[in-house]
C-alpha cells in the first residue's frame, strides 16, 4: 500500500486565544491538525504515536516560542532527538519584539517563524513553505546533496592571491596563511588542497581548541595501552591526512613542546604515535594558519624560529575585507543565494541601496561577519524578494559602530551606471522594492534612532500613507502606530 503523504499540522500554544485563532486559520485554509497547550503534552503524544509505530502524518510542527514549562526551542531540540519526527519542519510562533529569538531559533534548526499577530495570508505562506521543506526532506535524492563549495574572488587583491594559489597548489611545500579572523584562511587552505593532485583527505585541526596534553595524541595518534583509556590503537590527524593535506589552524597557540615535534615531522616526514616505538612515515602536506602576528610571537620567544622558517616556505596573507571592498557585493550575493536555498526563501538579490549600505560597513569580523549579516537578513526577509537596508541595518549594531568608510561609497555617477550595468538577477533599479533612506552610519547612531529614521523615510516615501509605510517596513500597521507613538512622530 502506498504511504500516505503527510498532511497534518501539530500545533503547540498555551494561550487559549491563540489556540482559537489557530483553529480558525486551519479551518480557513482547509488544513487539519492537532493542537496542544504545552510542549510536554505534545511530546507525550508523539512518543505514544512512536510506540505504536505511527507517524501522525504531520508535515509541520508549529509551536509558540515562550511556553510556561518547556519552551519552543527546547521542544525543537527534543523533537530533533526523536528519529521518527526529526525531519518534520518546525516553525516558531513569536511576537514582533522577540524577532531576534526567531533568528536564533532558525539558526538552530527551525524551518521558519510566524510573527504574532498574523493574518491568514501569513499562516498560508508559512504552511506552504513548510510543505516545500517537508517534500524536500522526504526526497532522498534531493536532501543532503548540496555541494556548497562556492569560492568568491572578485577584487584585484584576491585574484592575485588565487593566481598564486593555483601555481603553488601542485607543489608539496608547506604553506603559512595569515590574516585577521574571518578572512577566509580555511577556505584558501581547502582550495589549495582541492586544486592539488593529492588524492587523500583534507584534515583540519584547531590547535587552540584542544588542550596541549590531548593535542599530541590527536595529531599523532596513540598505541593501545599508551595511557589510561587508550583501549585500542588510534590513528592521529597526520595519518588520517596521509596522501592529503593537514591544516594546523591557530598554529601560534601551539605549546612549545609540540612545536618541536611538528618540526621533526616536517624534517623527517615521520610521526611517533604516543606510546609507540617505531616512527610511522606520513605523506601529508602541511598548511598552517594563524590570525596572530606570528613574527612577533617569534621575537617574543613563544614560537620557535626554526619552525616558523619551516612553515613559512610559502606565505599567503589575506587582507581584511574592508581593504578589498570589491568582494563585498559578490560575496553578499553568493551568501544570499546560499541562505535563500537553505531557508527556502525566494530572494532574487539585493537592492542598490542595500548594496551601497553593505559597502559602507567596515566588517571588523570580515567575511564571517558579512555572512552572518546576510544569513540574518534572509531569515528576516520573509515576504520580500530583495534584501534591503531594513533587513541589515536595524539588527547589526556591532558593524554599524565601525563607522563609514568614505572611499567605499560609490559616487552618484557610479550608482547611475550600476543601475544600468549591473541589471541581471541580483540587482534591481532603485525604488522598485527598496527604501531610499540615506543612512548616516556613524559611530553614534543608536538602533532606536535608525528605526525612527527608517519609519520617517518610509512615511515620506508613502506620502504619509501608514498602511503603505508599514508594508514597506515589513511590519503590521498596529506596530507602526505604536512606534509612531513611541517616537512621537505624527498625530495619533
Ligand atoms: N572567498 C570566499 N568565498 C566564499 N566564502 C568565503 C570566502 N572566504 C571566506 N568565506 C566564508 O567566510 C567564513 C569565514 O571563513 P574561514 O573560516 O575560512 O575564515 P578564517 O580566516 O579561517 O577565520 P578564523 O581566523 O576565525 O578561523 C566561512 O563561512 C567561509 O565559508
Ligand atoms: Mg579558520
Amino acid at each position: 500500500m502506498k504511504k500516505r503523504e503527510p498532511d497534518r499540522i501539530l500545533i503547540v500554544d498555551d494561550d487559549p486565544h491563540m489556540r482559537s485563532a489557530l483553529t480558525l486559520s486551519l479551518k480557513k485554509t482547509g488544513r487539519e491538525g492537532d493542537i496542544f497547550a504545552s510542549a510536554e503534552e505534545a511530546l507525550k503524544f508523539l512518543d505514544e504515536l512512536d510506540g505504536k509505530a505511527a507517524d501522525g502524518g504531520y508535515f509541520l510542527i508549529l509551536s509558540d516560542l515562550s511556553l510556561p514549562g518547556m519552551d519552543g526551542i527546547s521542544l525543537l531540540s527534543e523533537i530533533r532527538k526523536r528519529g521518527a519526527f526529526k525531519l518534520i519542519p518546525f516553525v516558531i510562533i513569536t511576537a514582533y519584539g522577540t524577532v531576534e529569538s526567531a533568528v536564533s531559533a532558525m539558526k538552530s534548526g527551525a524551518a521558519d517563524y510566524l510573527l504574532k499577530p498574523f493574518g491568514i495570508s501569513d499562516f498560508e505562506r508559512i504552511v506552504k513553505n513548510a510543505e516545500k521543506i517537508s517534500a524536500y526532506n522526504n526526497c532522498p535524492s534531493l536532501a543532503g546533496s548540496d555541494d556548497e563549495s562556492g569560492f568568491v574572488c572578485e577584487s584585484g587583491a584576491m585574484k592575485k592571491i588565487d593566481d598564486y594559489v593555483k601555481i603553488i597548489a601542485e607543489a608539496d611545500a608547506t604553506v603559512l596563511i595569515t590574516g585577521e579572523s574571518g578572512t577566509g584562511k580555511e577556505v584558501i587552505a581547502r582550495r589549495i588542497h582541492s586544486l592539488s593532485k593529492r588524492k587523500g583527505k583534507f584534515i583540519g585541526v584547531n590547535c587552540s581548541a584542544i588542550v596541549p596534553t590531548l593535542l599530541e595524541s590527536e595529531l599523532f595518534g596513540h598505541e593501545k595501552g599508551a595511557f589510561t583509556g587508550a583501549v585500542s590503537l588510534k590513528k592521529g590527524k597526520f595519518e588520517q591526512a596521509d596522501g592529503g593535506t593537514i591544516l594546523l589552524d591557530e598554529i601560534a597557540e601551539m605549546d612549545k613542546n609540540l612545536q618541536a615535534k611538528i618540526l621533526r615531522v616536517l624534517q623527517e616526514k615521520t610521526i611517533d604515535r604516543v606510546g609507540g616505538d617505531e616512527p610511522v612515515s606520513v605523506n601529508a602536506r602541511v598548511i598552517a594558519a594563524t590570525n596572530k602576528d606570528i613574527e612577533k610571537t617569534v621575537e617574543e620567544g613563544s614560537f620557535r624560529e626554526d619552525l616558523f622558517y619551516r612553515l613559512n616556505v610559502i606565505h599567503i596573507y589575506l587582507p581584511p575585507l574592508r581593504e578589498r571592498k570589491e568582494d563585498v557585493v559578490p560575496l553578499a550575493k553568493y551568501f544570499t543565494a546560499l541562505y535563500s536555498k537553505k531557508y527556502f526563501r525566494e530572494i532574487s538579490g539585493i537592492t542598490v541601496q542595500g548594496q551601497d549600505y553593505l559597502l559602507s560597513l567596515n566588517f571588523p569580523g570580515n567575511i564571517r561577519e558579512l555572512e552572518n549579516i546576510i544569513e540574518r537578513a534572509v531569515i528576516l526577509a520573509q515576504k520580500d524578494n530583495y534584501l534591503d537596508v531594513k533587513h541589515f541595518g536595524v539588527f547589526a549594531p556591532s558593524v554599524l559602530s565601525a563607522g563609514r568608510n568614505g572611499d567605499a561609497i560609490r559616487t552618484k555617477e557610479e550608482k547611475t551606471r550600476n543601475k544600468t550595468e549591473e541589471g541581471g538577477i541580483n540587482s534591481i533599479p532603485a525604488g522598485s522594492n527598496s527604501s531610499p533612506v540615506d543612512f548616516p552610519v556613524g559611530g553614534t547612531l543608536k538602533i532606536k534612532e535608525m528605526e525612527e529614521k527608517l519609519i520617517a523615510a518610509a512615511l515620506k516615501e508613502s506620502s504619509g500613507n501608514r498602511t503603505k509605510a508599514a508594508e514597506k517596513l515589513g511590519i503590521t500597521s498596529r506596530t507602526l502606530r505604536n512606534k509612531l507613538k513611541e517616537f512621537k512622530l505624527g498625530k495619533d
